[in-house]
């Protein structure tokens, strides 16, 4: 969204009442007239606005849902998001992909929802996905390779939405295997389901769950120290779409490099934006605690970290606690 668009709605979103059309001109540093045509394309994007007489602008309604159609038409990808299928309102987006994986929906197929009633987060965790306020997405790949390599997929999408998230001015970084965090919040979920026999992979999902224009206030009161949004951080309303079709035309380049050069060149990148890289971490495995500094990613998706004794330790899987307690 254009920025002076943007403003105005940080300023009725701060002001919750009428705002003179002066008043917006000065603000602003626009003419009066710039005002009603930012107000008439707002209407356009979906915001509603009473407007009286002497009292100026008052913004009643913001958007909610989501126009595929403005995705299709950036989209610039051969089979990302072809199909794609939009709900209004689903249980999960990953209940769906995978119904239409069984029935041969070929790999690119993406369904994107505005609002999910029973949202899915790993280790079977509820995600909360309030109605058109995140980027709730589910796409169905076939990739050409054994099911060890699943992980890796994992870590290439994390560096593309860190990419794509640079893209629209936020710096985020990854914490292992697949949240997205902005400084100490999480903004973006992965969830990773496959279906596969042992030697090779029959589909796979990836659910990507983006916090985009949750207000703090409302988020659930358990998630608001933990989790931010786009809208949190930049005080800017995102348009999904946008970030639809970036995420898509992009990680469809990105696909291709990682079956075409492998994991290297992601390894490089996660290296450059993991989480806490190069810091002490509280570590649990076979329900053991221990402190470990965070070290490197591996070529199969595990994670180095450096024991109390100077060991490297490569983790595949362990409950960490990543806030550390014990060093500065
Ligand atoms: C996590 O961090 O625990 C993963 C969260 C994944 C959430 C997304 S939202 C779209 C897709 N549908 C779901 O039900 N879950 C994933």
């Amino acid at each position: 969204m254009g920025s002076t668009k943007s403003k105005l709605i940080q300023l009725f979103k701060e002001r919750k009442d009428y705002v003179s059309g002066q008043k917006l001109a000065e603000e602003l540093e626009i003419s009066r007239t710039a005002v009603w045509k930012n107000i008439k394309e707002l209407e356009k994007d979906g915001f509603v606005f009473e407007s009286l007489k002497r009292k100026g602008y008052r913004l009643l309604e913001s958007p909610v849902s989501i126009s595929p159609s403005d995705i299709q038409q950036s989209l610039r990808t051969t089979e990302l998001g072809k199909p794609l299928f939009y709900f209004q309102e689903v249980t999960s987006t990953q209940e769906k992909i995978h119904m239409l994986a069984k029935e041969g929906y070929p790999n690119g197929t993406v369904v994107l929802a505005g609002e999910q009633t029973a949202g899915k987060g790993r280790r079977k965790r509820e995600w909360s996905s309030l109605k058109g306020k995140g980027m709730w997405m589910s796409v169905l790949l076939r990739p050409p390779f054994s099911p060890g390599k699943a992980p890796q997929l994992t870590l290439v999408t994390a560096t593309t939405i860190v990419r794509v998230l640079q893209e629209f001015g936020v710096t985020a970084t990854i914490k292992w295997p697949n949240d997205i965090m902005i400084g100490d919040r999480k903004v973006c979920g992965i969830l990773t389901e496959m279906k596969a026999e042992l030697d090779c992979i029959d589909y796979l999902v990836l659910g990507i769950g983006l916090n985009v224009n949750q207000a703090e206030a409302e988020m659930p009161e358990e998630l608001k120290k933990k989790a931010t949004s786009l809208y949190n951080e930049k005080n800017e309303v995102f348009k999904i779409e946008e970030i639809v079709s970036h995420l898509l035309n992009r990680f469809e380049q990105e696909l291709d490099r990682f079956y075409k050069e492998g994991f290297l060149p992601f390894q490089k990148e996660w290296q450059a934006s993991g989480y806490k890289t190069g810091e002490w971490i509280d570590v649990s495995t076979w329900n053991k605690p221990w402190r470990a500094k965070v070290i490197r990613i591996e070529e199969d998706g595990a994670l180095t970290v450096l024991d109390e004794y100077g060991e490297e330790q490569r983790l595949y899987s362990a409950e960490i606690l990543w806030n550390d307690h014990y060093h500065s």
